[in-house]
């Protein structure tokens, strides 16, 4: 058997998503079928990190695409967790072995036009074939609801609105806000391009004003409801022009590092699906995240009223789902039809994301 190219296999998986493209990962080549991801996560200067798990999940995400990319090359692909290392910077060791009669994974296609779809999307309800699809690339640990119907996906939609005045109120999510977008293009390697987050010119031009410093946020958000704008294009329309909305449940809580990473394998499967039965798919993580807070009594802002509507938002997301309070919940999202996005994030060259032996700071992403 020839050598293995673990650079076109690392090549591929840099295409996993990551929380407002962070990309917390690097790569050492250990030798000539072993690879380390040397993860980071953002938990530091971003809100919805929540204890690092949305990274945690990034990783388990990469490591599908890898494990998805080593069959191109008929190989197989095991992973493991080091033990014993700092929580914000876990080393994944992984290794590749020859299966030759292993046949390119039929997701192998999906891994670099894969994307999210922040815009309407059509409304046709997802058919019980793409919802099987989908349930069952989520795999046997987990559940798949689905809310379909007109009157379920207002509901979806209401409970979106809600969790982003939460956003849009909270000073500690500001930071995060000011740093994720990419003004003015459509493609950006590092974060979110400006025309991929969904709003109109209009409205991206006042966003970038504002978010320029807190206390115009402040403001508008006080005098000038503020947050209505952003909020209709964001959430509430996009919530009502889908497919179907869906929920990712673990049938026992993910609590372990390594079932966070497992999460997160679970969800590239699932996105990927969504992009082979060619509908549009946009995570909606804020509420699961906000309920995150809740559930483990944290709060998530020094603000008394940020924290109040979060615990409303996180009764409300019960609701919607018909879910207890303690019931764990990994990922949110929403399916529909309609043309791919014309605007998307692209990825830090891989020459960039290879650690040579001497160089190995991983920078926080
Ligand atoms: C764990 C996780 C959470 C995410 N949460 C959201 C979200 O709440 N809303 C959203 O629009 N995109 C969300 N994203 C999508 C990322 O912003 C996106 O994957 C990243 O910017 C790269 O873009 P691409 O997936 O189009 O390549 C999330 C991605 C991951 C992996």
């Amino acid at each position: 058997m020839a050598d293995l190219d673990l650079r076109r296999m690392l090549d591929l998986g840099r295409w996993a998503p990551s929380g407002d493209n962070t990309q917390p990962w690097r790569f050492r080549i250990t030798g000539a079928r072993t690879v380390e991801v040397l993860g980071s996560d953002t938990r530091s200067w971003c809100l919805y990190d929540y204890r690092g798990i949305p990274s945690r999940m990034a990783h388990g995400a990469l490591l599908e695409t890898l494990r998805i990319a080593a069959t191109e090359q008929q190989a197989r692909m095991g992973w493991r967790l080091r033990e014993g290392g700092d929580e914000t910077a876990p080393v994944y060791e992984i290794g590749f072995e020859p299966a030759d009669a292993l046949a390119p994974d039929p997701l192998l296609p999906f891994v670099e036009s894969r994307c999210v779809q922040r815009r309407p999307m059509r409304t046709p309800a997802l058919t019980s074939a793409e919802m099987a699809a989908l349930t069952e690339a989520a795999g046997p640990d987990y559940h798949v609801d689905f809310r379909t119907g007109a009157r379920e996906r207002l509901e979806v939609a209401k409970l979106l609105w809600h969790s982003a005045r939460v956003r849009l109120i909270c000073p500690e999510a500001y930071e995060t806000h000011r740093r994720i977008i990419e003004w003015g293009v459509r493609f950006s390697k590092d974060r979110i391009p400006e025309r991929a987050v969904g709003v109109d010119s209009l409205t991206a031009r006042l966003m970038r004003w504002v978010l320029a410093d807190w206390k115009r946020v402040d403001f508008l958000n006080t005098y000038l409801a503020g947050t209505v704008m952003p909020r209709i294009q964001l959430d509430l329309i996009p919530g009502l022009a889908c497919a179907g909305h869906f929920l990712i449940r673990p049938r026992q809580p993910a609590r372990s590092d390594r079932e966070q990473v497992q999460a997160g394998m679970a969800m590239q499967r699932v996105w990927l699906t969504a992009a082979r039965l060619g509908l549009g798919f946009q995570p909606e993580m804020t509420p699961v995240i906000f309920r995150w807070y809740v559930q483990d009594g944290q709060a998530l802002s020094a603000r008394a009223p940020v924290n109040a509507a979060a615990a409303a938002v996180a009764e409300r997301f019960n609701d919607v789902w018909s879910v207890s309070a303690e019931a764990p919940a990994v990922f949110m999202g929403r399916v529909g039809r309609g043309a791919p996005p014309t605007s998307r994030s692209l990825r830090l060259d891989l020459d960039d994301l290879i650690v040579v032996d001497g160089h190995d700071t991983v920078e926080a992403a």
